[in-house]
């Protein structure tokens, strides 16, 4: 079929009179810059010293959006935010996906009442679980210094289409993106935008998948860049983390009270003297993507109830090198640390089986990340 005249149109070349082909300025694309086609490389080229201006303009367009705001780090968002990505409509929309509203939640929910999934509803959870940790391991191949948290984003969009799934959090309770992305002081819940990551930074990729009628929730603390490796507190409070999580997993049988869970996490946190956020829990999750139980993280929590068979839940503590306090900015989202020091967690959905526990978002042998030995205290 012939191009019809609406689909027509110029080459971005500034002494080019051509129609443009399907070739677009990739720093554009990047830069989310629409309308960058060029008729020809070799146009392309020729027209580079006038056309990479626009890049330059772009990264000035760059703001952040809360000037007065008292940020308690250095960290800061950086706007304009993508254009909401879109997901088929021929893949399920978990029930939120439109009005941003979850029609069943924790508070709607009877508090204490978990679920007990039967045989078949056991592998859909096993299925969405193993298509999340496919996703976080796409999107943790991905990280180095220079990517954007937005790029980030596009990523596990992509992926989570790929799979037939819908990324939990998009539009969940208004959530703008598909994935959260935390860098350094966030503790949690962090906006994929504009802000490229940097060497010696470090990021918590949250990724969530809704795949036949079931949630699948895992995360991971990456280390960005040779520099964040070679921090001793860094190391301190990522390996921490992961060890806390590591830790309580290995409690998870039936007869286990959620209430337990919270001391050896938080046991565990204070011997490398990190310490244990209060204000977010580990939740059931199937296809509610927050259902009851609550796990709180913190010691001598009053969480009530048991583990039984067929529960699944998540596990996902965070643990900080200061102060455990959080202040949210006002993205409505964004939590950080009060006094801007840095947090790391991980966090798996977990089976609860006759005999003990099923980790239905493991790693892999092929899964980026995964623990570092911790750096060597000298004795006095
Ligand atoms: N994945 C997060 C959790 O572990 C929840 C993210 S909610 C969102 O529970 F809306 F921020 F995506
Ligand atoms: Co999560
Ligand atoms: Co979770």
């Amino acid at each position: 079929m012939a191009a019809i005249a609406s689909e027509a149109r110029p080459c971005a070349g500034a002494d080019c009179d051509k129609e443009a082909g399907s070739l677009q300025c990739p720093t554009c694309l990047k830069q989310d810059i629409k309308d960058s086609f060029f008729c020809s490389q070799e146009c392309f080229g020729r027209n580079w010293v006038a056309h990479k201006t626009i890049h330059k303009k772009a990264v000035k367009n760059l703001f952040n959006p809360f000037p007065n705001f008292n940020f308690t780090g250095s960290l800061r968002p950086v706007y304009p935010l993508s254009a909401k990505r879109v997901i088929p409509s021929s893949i399920p929309h978990p029930d939120y996906a439109a009005d941003g509203i979850p029609k069943t939640s924790r508070t709607l929910l009877r508090p204490n009442k978990v679920e007990l999934l039967d045989a078949k509803a056991q592998e859909g959870m096993r299925v969405v679980c193993g298509l999340a940790r496919e996703v976080l391991d796409i999107a943790a191949a991905a990280l180095r210094p220079g990517i954007t948290t937005d790029e980030i984003d596009e990523i596990v969009h992509k992926a989570c289409i790929e799979r037939n799934s819908y990324p939990s959090p998009l539009n969940y309770n208004h959530f703008p993106k598909s994935v959260c992305t935390s860098v350094n002081e966030v503790i949690c819940h962090g906006i994929p935008d504009k802000r490229m990551l940097l060497d010696g930074d470090i990021v918590n990729l949250d990724v969530t998948l809704y795949h036949k009628g079931y949630h699948g929730d895992l995360n991971e603390t990456y280390y960005v860049g040779d520099k964040a490796k070679a921090d001793p507190d860094a190391v301190r409070l990522i390996e921490t983390a992961r060890e806390c999580l590591d830790e309580a997993i290995k409690m998870v049988r039936p007869g286990t009270l959620f209430r337990d869970f919270g001391n050896t996490i938080e046991k565990h946190a204070k011997e490398r003297n990190c310490s244990v956020i209060r204000t977010y829990v580990g939740h059931g999750i199937n296809s509610v993507f927050h259902a009851p139980p609550n796990i709180p993280h913190y010691a001598k929590n009053k969480a009530v109830g048991e583990c039984k068979p067929g529960m699944t839940f998540t596990i996902e503590p965070m643990v900080a090198l200061g102060k455990y306090r959080d202040v949210t900015w006002p993205d409505n989202w964004t939590s950080a640390t009060i006094d801007g020091k840095r947090t790391a967690q991980f966090e798996h959905t977990l089976l609860v089986t006759e005999t003990g526990v099923e980790v239905l978002t493991a790693r892999k042998e092929t899964s980026p990340g995964g623990p570092i030995p911790m750096p060597v205290v000298e004795a006095a």
